[in-house]
């Protein structure tokens, strides 16, 4: 093929953490080797172009390790490192910075006219999602958000028997969600402070529950423990309890629990443990993380070096039966997906670039403008901790009522603080 003529996806990532090395890392390198492809835009290189990270050294390291499976990028470190990389031809951008840094980031990106991809949770209050949602309109580009537990085998397959009808009326739920210690002890240490594990990973359950059954969002409710990560009466959380009620067009309503804690035993047997549940009028859903794969036992190895249990499905690394390694699995899809979206706008044959940019914006499992319940239980979330580590435990924020879109009430106080004005 004549390479002066093929479609190019030029990328900057902003955050080389974690998540960069298991989802984002294994996406370009597989895309550097074998291109994109679909019918639509035919042959796509994409490459993994600029870096922008707080110091530049986890970027050294992975350019050391990328040579000759990845393209030279061009890294930028320090205050500015988001203005500067966009000051590089860029086509999209991806932003896995710390949960409570994703706006500033991705504010940039949208302002400079490229597309976005931003880590979950897309951000801490609707406010800053109005701003991305009128930026990315006004620029004519995507904003979208990684969601990688909707491309779960499981969780399509429970969507599917939801929209099926198969499963009928959801009632209650619960969902779990375990960490070890060291994810709060050691990885997020230079960011832990006044953070919570639901808003990092509540969000995932949030997004599945909204997104799979529908509904208003009415009420949430939240509590958490303290203690071990930091001072028992300080802002940074061991765990977080929440609860969402919805309403249906039926009248009905269904409630969800939500638990989550970074503060798990390192030598846990789940690792990273999942279970949710899920009663309908007709049935009920289990699910658990551990209970679909494998427990595996390696003497000197497990439970710390490797996992007893793996998720194989998220990001496993393997040997293919026709001999070729490879890393593969939903966290890389989705990934994947937002590169095939940016692509099929820029390069897609049906239709106009605007008629492509509309089809794509309109997909609700992923874009800002269709993120908005999922904020505001994360915003309500943030402010009823916030309330409680000040030393006013038990509020309630409802959605929509008389008083604004988000209303935190405290106990005996009829008056609510006004979290957001507009409707939700
Ligand atoms: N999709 C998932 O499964 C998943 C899993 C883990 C984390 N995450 C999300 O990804 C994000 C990053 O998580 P992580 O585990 O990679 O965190 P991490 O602490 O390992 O890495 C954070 C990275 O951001 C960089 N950074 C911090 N502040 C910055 C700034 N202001 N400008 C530029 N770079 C900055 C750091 O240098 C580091 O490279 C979080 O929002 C988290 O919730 C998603």
């Amino acid at each position: 093929m004549d390479n002066t003529t093929q479609p190019l996806l030029r990328a900057g990532m902003v955050g080389m953490g974690m998540i960069f090395d298991e989802t984002y890392r294994p996406f370009f390198e597989a895309a550097y080797k074998d291109g994109m492809f679909s019918r639509e835009t035919g042959d796509v290189e994409v490459l993994l172009a600029a870096v922008a990270t707080r110091t530049g050294k986890r970027a050294e390291i992975y350019r050391e390790k990328s040579k000759g499976i990845g393209h030279p990028f061009e890294s930028f470190a320090g205050e500015d490192s988001v203005d500067q990389m966009l000051k590089s031809d860029l086509d999209f951008a991806c932003v896995a910075t710390p949960d409570n840094r994703h706006f500033e980031a991705a504010m940039k990106i949208l302002e400079a006219g490229k597309h976005v991809l931003i880590e979950k949770p897309s951000v801490l209050s609707l406010d800053h999602l109005d701003q991305l949602t009128d930026m990315a309109r006004k620029k004519n580009v995507l904003a979208k958000i990684v969601y990688h537990k909707l491309a779960d085998p499981d969780h399509k397959k429970l969507r599917t028997l939801i929209v099926d009808d198969v499963l009928q009326h959801v009632n209650t739920g619960y969902c779990s969600l375990l960490e070890p210690k060291s994810i709060s002890g050691g990885q997020f240490a230079e960011w832990i402070t006044g953070r919570n594990p639901g808003t990092y990973v509540a969000c995932h359950y949030i997004k599945l529950i909204d997104f799979t059954f529908g509904g208003r969002l009415k009420t949430i409710t939240a509590t958490g423990q303290r203690g071990l990560v930091g001072p028992a009466d300080g802002p940074t959380w061991d765990s977080c309890q929440m609860r969402m009620i919805y309403e249906y067009e039926s009248g009905r309503e269904a409630a969800f629990d939500i638990h989550t804690s970074w503060v798990t035993p390192e030598n846990f047997p789940g690792y990273v443990e999942q279970e949710v549940q899920f009663r309908f009028d007709n049935g009920i859903w289990n699910g658990h993380a551990r209970k679909r794969g494998v427990e595996v036992t390696v003497e000197d190895l497990t439970p710390i070096k490797m996992p007893n249990s793996m998720n194989n499905h998220f990001n496993g690394t393997f040997i293919e039966p026709w001999g070729e390694r490879s890393q593969r699995g939903y966290g890389i899809d989705i990934i994947e997906q937002f590169a095939r979206e940016v692509a099929y706008v820029e390069f897609g044959s049906t239709g106009d670039r605007d008629s492509r940019l509309k089809q794509m914006t309109a997909l609700d499992y992923n874009d800002v403008s269709a993120d908005r319940q999922s904020v505001a239980a994360i915003a309500a979330l943030e402010a009823i901790l916030e309330h409680q580590a000040a030393g006013e435990p038990d509020c309630i924020v409802r959605v929509n009522d008389s008083n604004g879109g988000l209303a935190l009430y405290k106990p005996g106080v009829s008056e609510p603080v006004v979290l957001y004005n507009k409707q939700v």
